[in-house]
């Protein structure tokens, strides 16, 4: 599987096996998770065997079942566009583990932000977690708005690598499926941008990841 294939394959996963993930498997996370933070400045920590994180009642509302692993994302409350940057460097490590055979889902309501087991700092600040963990089954698609609700240009204008990275965008997960940025083509650039909702941010680095590596494109 490579990273597009990746993109089009993952979907939220909330149930998953009972079963850990194997010392390969964490060793290869933990070398992608040390190289984002090095490029990126974060602090994600990679947490296995922890069953209380998600064993709040919003989890088992939301579903979720044998979540015991799980991707901290953590940063320095001095740098401003840490949501941003988590959500890109997290959509990295996300579609790494899918290309491995793991599967996600991005979290940062319905889990114990107290009871979470990564260091964190006083000077740091925990953004959201992701749940890790070989998938009950691959979870669905989800469903999406039209591609004219991101885009104020016509389809037919659009180049190959705009209209492809568009499309990945919207197969990117969101908050809530929110779905809430656009998109668009400005002096042969793609700008991408975030309404003003909560998780607006973290949502953007997720799309902003998706699209860059579906064209081959650097975002603005
Ligand atoms: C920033 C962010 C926060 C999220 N928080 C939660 C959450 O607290 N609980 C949950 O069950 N799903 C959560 N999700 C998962 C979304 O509901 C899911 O990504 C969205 O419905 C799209 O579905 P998909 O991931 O299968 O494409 C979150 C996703 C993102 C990107």
């Amino acid at each position: 599987m490579d990273l597009k294939e990746a993109i089009r394959l993952r979907h939220s996963v909330r149930q998953y096996k009972d079963e850990p993930i194997s010392e390969e498997h964490v060793s290869r996370l933990n070398e992608i998770i040390k190289q984002c933070n090095t490029e990126s400045g974060l602090n994600m920590q990679l947490i296995c065997n922890d069953p209380e994180c998600f064993d709040v009642f919003l989890a088992h509302y939301g579903k979720f079942e044998n979540a015991v692993n799980y991707i901290a994302l953590i940063a320095k409350k001095s740098i401003d566009n840490r949501e941003e940057l988590a959500g890109y460097y997290g959509q990295r490590i996300v579609l790494e583990a899918q290309m491995m055979g793991l599967n996600t889902c991005w979290v940062a309501g319905t889990y114990g932000k107290k009871k979470c087991k990564a260091d964190i700092a006083d000077d740091e600040q925990l953004i959201c977690v992701i749940a890790i963990g070989y998938g009950k089954d691959q979870g669905k698609p989800h469903l999406s708005k039209s591609i004219d609700k991101f885009c104020d240009m016509p389809v037919d204008k659009m180049p190959d690598w705009f209209r492809e990275g568009v499309e990945a965008a919207m197969l990117a997960p969101t908050a809530i499926n929110q779905q809430k940025f656009k998109i668009s083509l400005v002096n042969d650039e793609a700008v991408i941008e975030a309404k003003r909702v909560p998780m607006a941010k973290i949502d953007l680095g997720i799309v902003r990841y998706n699209f860059e590596v579906y064209s081959s494109h650097k975002t603005r």
